[in-house]
Protein backbone atom coordinates (compact mmCIF):
# COMPACT_ATOMS: atom_id res chain seq x y z
CA UNK A 1 0.00 0.00 0.00
CA UNK A 2 2.56 2.66 1.17
CA UNK A 3 4.47 1.99 -2.72
CA UNK A 4 0.56 2.28 -4.09
CA UNK A 5 -0.26 5.67 -2.59
CA UNK A 6 3.37 7.47 -3.28
CA UNK A 7 2.54 6.65 -7.01
CA UNK A 8 -0.63 7.91 -6.68
CA UNK A 9 0.45 11.25 -4.76
CA UNK A 10 2.99 11.64 -7.44
CA UNK A 11 0.54 10.85 -10.07
CA UNK A 12 -1.33 13.67 -8.57
CA UNK A 13 0.81 16.03 -8.45
CA UNK A 14 2.06 15.93 -12.28
CA UNK A 15 -1.55 16.22 -12.97
CA UNK A 16 -1.98 19.73 -11.50
CA UNK A 17 1.85 20.19 -13.00
CA UNK A 18 0.50 19.50 -16.12
CA UNK A 19 -3.25 20.43 -16.32
CA UNK A 20 -4.09 16.80 -16.97
CA UNK A 21 -7.66 14.90 -16.71
CA UNK A 22 -7.42 10.66 -16.88
CA UNK A 23 -10.42 9.04 -18.19
CA UNK A 24 -10.47 5.63 -16.73
CA UNK A 25 -12.71 3.46 -19.01
CA UNK A 26 -14.77 0.42 -16.61
CA UNK A 27 -12.10 -2.38 -17.66
CA UNK A 28 -9.30 -0.30 -16.11
CA UNK A 29 -7.78 -2.66 -12.86
CA UNK A 30 -9.15 -1.62 -9.74
CA UNK A 31 -5.89 0.46 -8.57
CA UNK A 32 -6.11 2.86 -11.86
CA UNK A 33 -9.80 2.89 -11.82
CA UNK A 34 -10.76 4.03 -8.56
CA UNK A 35 -7.11 5.76 -7.42
CA UNK A 36 -6.71 7.69 -10.50
CA UNK A 37 -9.33 7.81 -12.65
CA UNK A 38 -11.10 11.15 -12.69
CA UNK A 39 -13.79 10.08 -15.27
CA UNK A 40 -15.05 6.87 -15.16
CA UNK A 41 -17.50 5.34 -17.69
CA UNK A 42 -18.06 3.39 -20.92
CA UNK A 43 -16.76 3.70 -24.12
CA UNK A 44 -20.12 6.56 -24.79
CA UNK A 45 -19.58 8.39 -21.67
CA UNK A 46 -15.62 8.51 -22.11
CA UNK A 47 -15.81 10.02 -25.99
CA UNK A 48 -18.53 12.58 -24.15
CA UNK A 49 -16.40 13.66 -21.33
CA UNK A 50 -13.11 14.07 -23.98
CA UNK A 51 -15.34 16.29 -25.93
CA UNK A 52 -16.39 18.40 -22.87
CA UNK A 53 -13.10 18.37 -20.78
CA UNK A 54 -10.94 21.45 -20.49
CA UNK A 55 -7.87 19.95 -19.15
CA UNK A 56 -4.78 20.89 -21.71
CA UNK A 57 -4.17 16.90 -21.49
CA UNK A 58 -5.53 13.92 -21.42
CA UNK A 59 -4.31 10.47 -20.42
CA UNK A 60 -6.93 7.68 -21.38
CA UNK A 61 -6.18 4.85 -19.58
CA UNK A 62 -8.10 2.47 -21.55
CA UNK A 63 -7.63 1.49 -25.13
CA UNK A 64 -5.90 3.12 -28.48
CA UNK A 65 -9.52 3.68 -30.21
CA UNK A 66 -10.56 5.53 -27.17
CA UNK A 67 -7.57 7.45 -27.19
CA UNK A 68 -7.71 8.14 -30.99
CA UNK A 69 -11.68 9.33 -30.40
CA UNK A 70 -10.48 11.64 -27.46
CA UNK A 71 -7.49 13.32 -30.19
CA UNK A 72 -10.52 13.70 -32.92
CA UNK A 73 -12.81 15.71 -30.60
CA UNK A 74 -10.23 17.13 -29.11
CA UNK A 75 -7.80 18.15 -31.66
CA UNK A 76 -6.27 20.92 -29.65
CA UNK A 77 -5.15 18.62 -26.67
CA UNK A 78 -2.14 16.61 -25.89
CA UNK A 79 -3.88 13.09 -26.26
CA UNK A 80 -1.84 10.56 -24.04
CA UNK A 81 -1.32 6.61 -23.80
CA UNK A 82 0.33 5.00 -21.51
CA UNK A 83 0.70 1.81 -23.81
CA UNK A 84 1.27 2.14 -27.48
CA UNK A 85 0.47 -1.43 -27.43
CA UNK A 86 -3.07 -1.45 -25.84
CA UNK A 87 -5.20 -2.47 -29.32
CA UNK A 88 -8.34 -3.87 -29.63
CA UNK A 89 -9.00 -7.49 -31.56
CA UNK A 90 -11.96 -5.40 -33.07
CA UNK A 91 -10.35 -2.29 -33.93
CA UNK A 92 -7.70 -4.69 -36.04
CA UNK A 93 -10.40 -6.62 -37.34
CA UNK A 94 -10.86 -4.31 -40.33
CA UNK A 95 -9.16 -1.73 -42.70
CA UNK A 96 -9.76 1.68 -44.14
CA UNK A 97 -9.21 -0.04 -47.42
CA UNK A 98 -11.84 -3.11 -46.78
CA UNK A 99 -14.59 -0.48 -45.57
CA UNK A 100 -13.87 1.43 -48.98
CA UNK A 101 -14.17 -2.23 -50.83
CA UNK A 102 -17.66 -2.56 -48.73
CA UNK A 103 -18.93 0.83 -49.73
CA UNK A 104 -18.13 -0.51 -53.88
CA UNK A 105 -19.72 -3.38 -53.39
CA UNK A 106 -22.88 -2.34 -51.29
CA UNK A 107 -23.70 1.49 -53.18
CA UNK A 108 -26.22 3.78 -50.79
CA UNK A 109 -26.00 1.31 -47.41
CA UNK A 110 -25.64 3.35 -45.03
CA UNK A 111 -22.46 2.40 -42.59
CA UNK A 112 -22.54 2.67 -38.76
CA UNK A 113 -18.95 1.42 -37.24
CA UNK A 114 -18.98 0.76 -33.42
CA UNK A 115 -16.72 2.92 -31.66
CA UNK A 116 -14.02 -0.02 -31.62
CA UNK A 117 -12.24 0.75 -34.79
CA UNK A 118 -9.44 2.86 -36.11
CA UNK A 119 -9.54 6.74 -36.99
CA UNK A 120 -9.03 5.62 -40.66
CA UNK A 121 -12.02 3.12 -40.49
CA UNK A 122 -14.22 6.12 -38.76
CA UNK A 123 -13.55 8.02 -41.32
CA UNK A 124 -15.04 5.99 -44.32
CA UNK A 125 -18.24 5.71 -41.99
CA UNK A 126 -21.61 7.32 -41.44
CA UNK A 127 -21.98 7.34 -38.02
CA UNK A 128 -20.46 5.85 -35.20
CA UNK A 129 -21.96 3.63 -32.10
CA UNK A 130 -21.03 2.23 -28.79
CA UNK A 131 -22.87 -0.81 -27.25
CA UNK A 132 -24.75 1.77 -25.26
CA UNK A 133 -26.44 3.32 -28.47
CA UNK A 134 -26.14 0.94 -31.40
CA UNK A 135 -30.05 0.06 -31.62
CA UNK A 136 -30.66 3.57 -31.81
CA UNK A 137 -28.23 4.13 -34.11
CA UNK A 138 -29.25 2.05 -36.37
CA UNK A 139 -32.94 2.67 -36.72
CA UNK A 140 -31.74 6.52 -36.62
CA UNK A 141 -29.68 5.94 -39.72
CA UNK A 142 -31.94 3.67 -41.50
CA UNK A 143 -34.83 6.40 -41.23
CA UNK A 144 -32.56 9.57 -42.06
CA UNK A 145 -31.64 7.40 -45.23
CA UNK A 146 -35.06 6.37 -45.83
CA UNK A 147 -33.28 2.89 -46.25
CA UNK A 148 -34.41 -0.79 -44.43
CA UNK A 149 -30.61 -2.02 -44.62
CA UNK A 150 -27.75 -0.93 -43.04
CA UNK A 151 -24.11 -1.76 -42.76
CA UNK A 152 -22.80 -2.62 -39.31
CA UNK A 153 -19.01 -3.02 -38.29
CA UNK A 154 -16.84 -4.86 -36.99
CA UNK A 155 -18.04 -6.79 -34.04
CA UNK A 156 -20.08 -9.50 -35.65
CA UNK A 157 -21.81 -10.82 -32.23
CA UNK A 158 -23.28 -7.19 -31.57
CA UNK A 159 -24.43 -6.92 -34.73
CA UNK A 160 -26.61 -9.88 -34.92
CA UNK A 161 -27.47 -9.34 -31.06
CA UNK A 162 -28.87 -5.67 -32.70
CA UNK A 163 -30.44 -7.42 -35.37
CA UNK A 164 -32.36 -9.97 -32.94
CA UNK A 165 -33.79 -6.62 -31.28
CA UNK A 166 -34.55 -4.17 -34.79
CA UNK A 167 -36.62 -4.51 -37.96
CA UNK A 168 -33.90 -2.83 -40.00
CA UNK A 169 -31.60 -5.69 -41.50
CA UNK A 170 -28.03 -5.67 -41.17
CA UNK A 171 -24.60 -6.94 -43.04
CA UNK A 172 -22.07 -7.88 -40.08
CA UNK A 173 -18.34 -7.80 -41.00
CA UNK A 174 -16.63 -10.81 -39.44
CA UNK A 175 -14.98 -9.19 -36.51
CA UNK A 176 -14.51 -10.10 -32.64
CA UNK A 177 -13.87 -8.98 -29.05
CA UNK A 178 -11.17 -11.78 -28.53
CA UNK A 179 -12.60 -11.54 -24.61
CA UNK A 180 -16.09 -11.85 -25.03
CA UNK A 181 -16.01 -14.54 -27.32
CA UNK A 182 -14.77 -16.78 -25.14
CA UNK A 183 -18.08 -17.21 -23.28
CA UNK A 184 -20.06 -20.15 -23.79
CA UNK A 185 -23.43 -20.70 -23.06
CA UNK A 186 -22.69 -24.47 -21.37
CA UNK A 187 -20.14 -22.32 -19.16
CA UNK A 188 -23.14 -19.88 -17.91
CA UNK A 189 -25.25 -23.24 -17.41
CA UNK A 190 -22.75 -24.13 -14.98
CA UNK A 191 -22.29 -21.54 -12.98
CA UNK A 192 -26.44 -21.50 -12.56
CA UNK A 193 -26.37 -25.27 -11.15
CA UNK A 194 -23.51 -23.71 -8.55
CA UNK A 195 -25.74 -20.81 -8.03
CA UNK A 196 -28.96 -20.78 -8.49
CA UNK A 197 -30.48 -17.31 -8.00
CA UNK A 198 -27.51 -16.13 -9.39
CA UNK A 199 -28.15 -13.26 -11.99
CA UNK A 200 -26.12 -13.72 -15.30
CA UNK A 201 -25.98 -10.36 -17.16
CA UNK A 202 -23.51 -10.29 -20.53
CA UNK A 203 -22.19 -7.37 -22.73
CA UNK A 204 -23.61 -7.83 -26.30
CA UNK A 205 -19.96 -8.34 -27.53
CA UNK A 206 -20.78 -12.21 -26.26
CA UNK A 207 -22.27 -14.87 -29.02
CA UNK A 208 -26.36 -14.51 -29.36
CA UNK A 209 -26.44 -17.74 -27.26
CA UNK A 210 -24.67 -16.64 -24.64
CA UNK A 211 -27.36 -13.50 -24.42
CA UNK A 212 -29.98 -16.10 -24.39
CA UNK A 213 -29.12 -17.36 -21.41
CA UNK A 214 -28.23 -13.73 -19.25
CA UNK A 215 -31.46 -11.65 -17.19
CA UNK A 216 -30.10 -8.75 -19.03
CA UNK A 217 -27.14 -7.21 -21.54
CA UNK A 218 -26.13 -4.16 -22.02
CA UNK A 219 -22.92 -1.68 -21.94
CA UNK A 220 -20.59 -1.98 -19.14
CA UNK A 221 -22.45 1.86 -18.36
CA UNK A 222 -25.63 -0.51 -18.11
CA UNK A 223 -24.55 -3.36 -16.69
CA UNK A 224 -23.05 -1.41 -13.70
CA UNK A 225 -26.86 0.97 -13.28
CA UNK A 226 -28.50 -2.76 -13.33
CA UNK A 227 -26.44 -3.86 -10.24
CA UNK A 228 -27.03 -0.44 -8.58
CA UNK A 229 -30.24 -0.79 -9.05
CA UNK A 230 -31.61 -4.70 -8.63
CA UNK A 231 -28.59 -5.23 -5.45
CA UNK A 232 -28.49 -8.61 -6.85
CA UNK A 233 -27.37 -11.03 -3.81
CA UNK A 234 -24.83 -13.23 -6.78
CA UNK A 235 -24.55 -11.58 -9.76
CA UNK A 236 -22.54 -13.41 -12.73
CA UNK A 237 -20.87 -10.60 -15.24
CA UNK A 238 -19.63 -11.90 -18.43
CA UNK A 239 -17.56 -9.51 -19.42
CA UNK A 240 -13.94 -8.41 -18.36
CA UNK A 241 -12.89 -9.38 -14.93
CA UNK A 242 -12.00 -6.12 -14.08
CA UNK A 243 -15.42 -4.83 -13.81
CA UNK A 244 -16.48 -6.93 -11.28
CA UNK A 245 -13.46 -6.13 -9.35
CA UNK A 246 -14.31 -2.13 -9.84
CA UNK A 247 -18.17 -2.94 -8.57
CA UNK A 248 -17.17 -4.95 -5.62
CA UNK A 249 -15.82 -2.15 -3.66
CA UNK A 250 -18.60 -0.24 -4.60
CA UNK A 251 -21.05 -3.47 -3.16
CA UNK A 252 -19.35 -5.51 -0.81
CA UNK A 253 -22.24 -7.20 -0.09
CA UNK A 254 -22.86 -8.65 -3.55
CA UNK A 255 -21.06 -11.88 -4.62
CA UNK A 256 -19.63 -11.65 -7.84
CA UNK A 257 -19.42 -15.27 -8.86
CA UNK A 258 -16.29 -15.29 -11.22
CA UNK A 259 -16.40 -16.50 -14.60
CA UNK A 260 -14.37 -13.40 -16.29
CA UNK A 261 -11.81 -13.37 -18.76
CA UNK A 262 -9.20 -10.51 -18.70
CA UNK A 263 -8.38 -8.07 -21.96
CA UNK A 264 -4.69 -8.19 -22.39
CA UNK A 265 -4.60 -4.57 -23.54
CA UNK A 266 -6.82 -2.64 -21.00
CA UNK A 267 -4.19 -4.71 -18.63
CA UNK A 268 -1.28 -2.86 -20.19
CA UNK A 269 -2.69 0.27 -18.29
CA UNK A 270 -0.88 0.65 -15.26
CA UNK A 271 -0.35 3.28 -12.25
CA UNK A 272 3.68 3.34 -13.32
CA UNK A 273 2.43 3.68 -16.95
CA UNK A 274 0.16 6.41 -16.22
CA UNK A 275 2.68 8.04 -14.23
CA UNK A 276 5.27 8.00 -16.97
CA UNK A 277 2.91 9.23 -19.23
CA UNK A 278 2.80 11.94 -17.14
CA UNK A 279 6.00 13.07 -16.40
CA UNK A 280 7.45 12.67 -20.05
CA UNK A 281 4.60 13.83 -22.19
CA UNK A 282 4.52 9.83 -23.27
CA UNK A 283 3.07 8.36 -25.75
CA UNK A 284 1.29 11.29 -27.43
CA UNK A 285 -1.54 10.17 -30.24
CA UNK A 286 -1.69 11.68 -33.27
CA UNK A 287 -4.71 11.41 -36.24
CA UNK A 288 -3.44 12.67 -39.88
CA UNK A 289 -6.10 16.31 -39.39
CA UNK A 290 -7.79 14.65 -42.84
CA UNK A 291 -8.93 11.59 -41.60
CA UNK A 292 -9.70 13.26 -38.06
CA UNK A 293 -12.09 15.51 -39.87
CA UNK A 294 -13.94 13.12 -41.72
CA UNK A 295 -13.82 10.58 -38.52
CA UNK A 296 -15.45 13.52 -36.17
CA UNK A 297 -18.70 13.89 -38.60
CA UNK A 298 -19.14 10.27 -37.69
CA UNK A 299 -18.49 10.18 -34.36
CA UNK A 300 -20.86 13.39 -33.44
CA UNK A 301 -23.37 12.32 -35.51
CA UNK A 302 -23.79 9.30 -32.61
CA UNK A 303 -23.14 12.23 -30.06
CA UNK A 304 -25.79 14.37 -31.96
CA UNK A 305 -28.69 11.98 -31.09
CA UNK A 306 -30.82 11.79 -28.26
CA UNK A 307 -30.06 9.21 -25.41
P1 LIG B 1 -18.36 -0.33 -23.53
O1 LIG B 1 -18.69 0.56 -24.67
O2 LIG B 1 -19.54 -1.11 -23.05
O3 LIG B 1 -17.67 0.42 -22.46
O4 LIG B 1 -17.35 -1.47 -24.03
C1 LIG B 1 -16.14 -1.18 -24.63
C2 LIG B 1 -15.38 -2.40 -24.83
O5 LIG B 1 -14.25 -2.38 -25.25
C3 LIG B 1 -16.05 -3.65 -24.54
O6 LIG B 1 -15.22 -4.71 -24.74
FE1 LIG C 1 -11.34 -4.76 -27.53
FE2 LIG C 1 -12.55 -6.80 -26.38
FE3 LIG C 1 -10.53 -5.62 -25.13
FE4 LIG C 1 -12.90 -4.37 -25.38
S1 LIG C 1 -12.47 -6.21 -24.22
S2 LIG C 1 -10.87 -3.48 -25.76
S3 LIG C 1 -13.54 -5.08 -27.40
S4 LIG C 1 -10.40 -6.73 -27.08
Amino acid sequence: WPEIARRVDVIKWLQREQDAVILAHNYMPPEVYSLVGDIRGDSLALAREAAKSRARTIVQAGVHFMAETSKILCPDKHVLIPDTHAGCSLASSISGAQVRALKARHPGIPIVTYVNTSAEVKAECDICCTSSNALNVVEAIANEWGVDQVIMLPDEHLARNVAARTHVSILVWQGSCEVHEQFTPAQVGAVRRRHPGVRVLAHPECPAGVLETADFSGSTAALERWVDDHHPEQVLLLTECSMSDNLISRHPEIEFVRSCNLCPHMQRITLDGILASLAFGQHEVTVDEAIAARARRAIEAMLALPD
